[in-house]
C-alpha cells in the first residue's frame, strides 16, 4: 500500500457526525476506528436501549407518538433481519450504534434521527455494554449453580468412597471423596456469591448522561432505568460515560471462577493418569493420540486449566486500558469489549465442559483405596491414639509413631498389618484396641469435627447443599 493510498480520502459515504467534515477519514483511520466487526455482538442490548430510550421520549413529548411507533416498528424488523442474519452490518458505518441507526434511517426515514435526542454514543455504548455483561452474568449464575449441582450429586453418590488426601502432593491423611467434592462446591458456591455482589453493584444505568453533562431535554432516567431492568440511573453523568469498573469487576470474578476450574481440572489430569488411576473419563470426555494407540488424553480439562491464561488476560487488560484515562470518554474504551467477549466464552466453555466431566468421572474405589492406605496415611491416627488412650503428649507420641512407621517400613508392611508385639516393642502401653484406628475407613470415620471428612460430616454437608441449591 502506498502513502498516498493510505490517505486516500473516500467521499462517498457520509458519515454521520460528519457535518463539520469536508471528507470521509482516511482508510487507515477507518481501520483503526472500526468495531463493528466486534461490537455487532452488542445489537441485542444496543435495540432494547433503544426501545427505553425512544419510549421514554414519547412519553415526555420529546418526540410525537408517531414518531415512538416509526422507530418501534424499525427496530423490531431490525431485531428480526439480525435474528436471521439478514442484517447488512458494513464497516463504513463504524460500530453497532450506528449500523443499527443507520439502517433504521434506510426503513423508517426521518424520524430516525429523533432517536438520538438526548442521548451520545457515550451513555448509549456504556449502557448496552453493561447490559451484556449484566446478561452474562446471569447465564453465568445459570451454569455456576449447574456445576455445584453436579459436585452435589457426585459427592451424594461417595460419601463414603475413601480416597488419599494430599498435602504437598504427598499423601497426607485418609480422606472421602464426597468430601473433596465438596470443597470445589464451595469454592463456586463463592464464585457464584461474588458473580451476585458484582450484579447488584453494575445495576445502574448510564442511559442520559448523554456526552458526559446530562442534557437540557426533559428525560426521565428512572423510567429508561426502570425498563432495562436496572435498579435506579446512575447519579453522576461523568461516572456513568467513565465508568468500566463493573466490567473490571466481571472479569476478576471470571478470572477466580477461572482459577477454581483450573485447580479441579489439574486433579483430573492427574487422577486419570496411569500412575494414579483415581477416577474413569468416558469418550466423550477424552482424545486419542494420533501417534499412540493406547491413549486417552484428558484435553478437556487441560483446556479449561489454560483458559485462566485468557481470562487473566483479560482483567490485565482492560485494566491497563482504563489505567490513567482522564474524565470522561475515551476512544480508548471501545478496547474494553474484545477482552469480555473472549473471557467470557471461555469461561462459559469451561463451566459447561466441567459440569460435563464433573458429572461423567468414575471414581476407581479399589484403586482409590488402596492409595488411601499407602504411605502410612493413618500415622496420625496412631499418634492420636497414644494421646488419647495413653495420656502422652503430642510430641512424644509423634515420635514413637515415627519409629513404629520406620519398623513398618523395614518390614514392607502397611501400619494395620504390623504385629502388635512389634508396635509393643516400641511403645509397651499398646494395646490391641489400636488397630481400630489404623484403616483409612477408620481414621477417615473419625474425623467428626463440623466440616471434617467422616462420611457422617459429608453426609450433612450434602443435605445441607440440597436444600441450599433448591432455592437458588
Ligand atoms: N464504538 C464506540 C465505543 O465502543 C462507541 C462510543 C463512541 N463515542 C465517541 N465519542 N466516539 O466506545
Amino acid at each position: 500500500m502506498t502513502g498516498s493510498d493510505n490517505t486516500k480520502q473516500n467521499s462517498a459515504k457520509q458519515k454521520m457526525w460528519g457535518g463539520r467534515f469536508s471528507a470521509a477519514p482516511g482508510e487507515l483511520m477507518q481501520a483503526i476506528n472500526v468495531s463493528i466487526g466486534f461490537d455487532r455482538r452488542l445489537a441485542d442490548q444496543d435495540i432494547r436501549g433503544s426501545l427505553a430510550h425512544a419510549a421514554m421520549l414519547a412519553k415526555n413529548d420529546i418526540i410525537s407518538q408517531q414518531d415512538l411507533a416509526d422507530i418501534q416498528k424499525g427496530l423490531k424488523d431490525i431485531q428480526a433481519e439480525i435474528a436471521a442474519g439478514s442484517f447488512p452490518f458494513t464497516d463504513e458505518l463504524e460500530d453497532i450504534h450506528l449500523n443499527i441507526e443507520g439502517r433504521l434511517k434506510d426503513k423508517i426515514g426521518e424520524a430516525a434521527g429523533r432517536l438520538h435526542t438526548g442521548r451520545s454514543r457515550n451513555d448509549q455504548v456504556a449502557t448496552d455494554f453493561r447490559l451484556w455483561v449484566r446478561d452474562y452474568l446471569d447465564h453465568f449464575d445459570g451454569q455456576m449453580t449447574d456445576l455445584m449441582s453436579a459436585l452435589l450429586d457426585k459427592a451424594a453418590a461417595h460419601t463414603d468412597t475413601i480416597m488419599p488426601g494430599f498435602t504437598h502432593l504427598q499423601n497426607a491423611q485418609p480422606v472421602t471423596f464426597g468430601h473433596h467434592m465438596l470443597a470445589y462446591l464451595e469454592m463456586f458456591a463463592r464464585d457464584r456469591s461474588r458473580l451476585r455482589d458484582a450484579r447488584k453493584r453494575m445495576n445502574e444505568c448510564p442511559l442520559g448522561a448523554a456526552a458526559l453533562a446530562g442534557t437540557p431535554y426533559p428525560i426521565d432516567r428512572d423510567m429508561t432505568a426502570k425498563e432495562l431492568g436496572f435498579d435506579r440511573p446512575m447519579s453522576n453523568s461523568l461516572d456513568a460515560v467513565s465508568a468500566r469498573d463493573f466490567a473490571l469487576e466481571a472479569l476478576s470474578v471470571a478470572a477466580i471462577c477461572a482459577t477454581h476450574l483450573s485447580r479441579l481440572s489439574e486433579e483430573i489430569v492427574i487422577w486419570t493418569s496411569a500412575q494414579f488411576q483415581f477416577i474413569k473419563l468416558s469418550d466423550a470426555f477424552t482424545t486419542g493420540s494420533s501417534i499412540m494407540p493406547q491413549k486417552r488424553n484428558p484435553d478437556a480439562a487441560e483446556l479449561i486449566r489454560a483458559k485462566v491464561g485468557r481470562i487473566m488476560g483479560a482483567l490485565t487488560t482492560l485494566t491497563i486500558v482504563m489505567k490513567g484515562l482522564p474524565l470522561a470518554y475515551s476512544k480508548d474504551m471501545q478496547e474494553d469489549k474484545e477482552p469480555v467477549f473472549d473471557a467470557f466464552d471461555a469461561l462459559s466453555l469451561g463451566l459447561a465442559a466441567m459440569a460435563g466431566m464433573v458429572r461423567d468421572m468414575e471414581p476407581n474405589k479399589d484403586r482409590l483405596a488402596d492409595s488411601a492406605a499407602a504411605a502410612y496415611s493413618t500415622a496420625t491416627d496412631l499418634a492420636d491414639w497414644l494421646v488419647r488412650k495413653l495420656n502422652m503428649p503430642f510430641r512424644d507420641a509423634h515420635h514413637v509413631t515415627g519409629t513404629i512407621v520406620a519398623l513398618a517400613e523395614k518390614q514392607g508392611k502397611t501400619l494395620d498389618a504390623l504385629d502388635l508385639a512389634d508396635m509393643q516393642s516400641v511403645e509397651p502401653g499398646i494395646s490391641d484396641d489400636v488397630y481400630s484406628v489404623l484403616t483409612p475407613l477408620a481414621s477417615a470415620a473419625s474425623r467428626t469435627s463440623y466440616g471434617g471428612t467422616a462420611p457422617s460430616e459429608v453426609v450433612k454437608q450434602v443435605a445441607r447443599w440440597r436444600d441450599a441449591l433448591k432455592s437458588v
